[in-house]
C-alpha cells in the first residue's frame, strides 16, 4: 500500500506499507507519529490531516472519532485519527498530512 506523507515542515515521505493492523501503527513504526493510546480514540495523537478529495477516499468516521476530534483544539474538518483507519489495499495512493500539535 502505498502512502505520501508530508509532514508539519513541508517534507514529504513515500511509504510502501503491508496492508495489515491499523494506519497508525504503520505511520508510529515508521516514527511519522506517536499514537500514545494506542488507537483508543483516547489521545488524539494519532490526528492526521486530508484534503477534500483523499478524504472522501476513506469509510466516514464514527461518532466516537467525531467526538474527539471536535475535542482537540487544532483539528480541522478534514481531520482523521490514523488509528480508526484499516491500512487495506482501498488506501493505495492515499496523500496525508500529520499536522504539527498546533496545525
Ligand atoms: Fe490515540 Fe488514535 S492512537 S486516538
Amino acid at each position: 500500500v502505498r502512502i505520501e506523507v508530508r509532514r508539519a515542515d513541508g517534507s514529504r515521505t513515500a511509504l510502501a506499507l503491508a496492508a495489515s493492523g491499523s494506519l497508525m501503527t504503520a505511520l508510529r513504526a515508521e516514527r511519522l507519529l506517536i499514537g500514545v493510546c494506542g488507537g483508543q480514540q483516547s489521545c488524539g495523537t494519532c490526528r492526521i490531516r486530508l484534503s477534500a478529495d483523499q478524504f472522501q477516499r476513506l469509510p466516514a468516521p464514527a461518532r466516537s472519532e467525531q467526538r474527539l476530534l471536535r475535542a482537540l483544539p487544532a483539528s480541522g474538518a478534514l481531520d482523521r485519527l490514523a488509528c480508526q483507519i484499516a491500512l487495506d489495499a482501498a488506501l493505495d495512493g492515499l496523500q496525508l498530512t500529520i499536522p504539527g500539535a498546533d496545525g
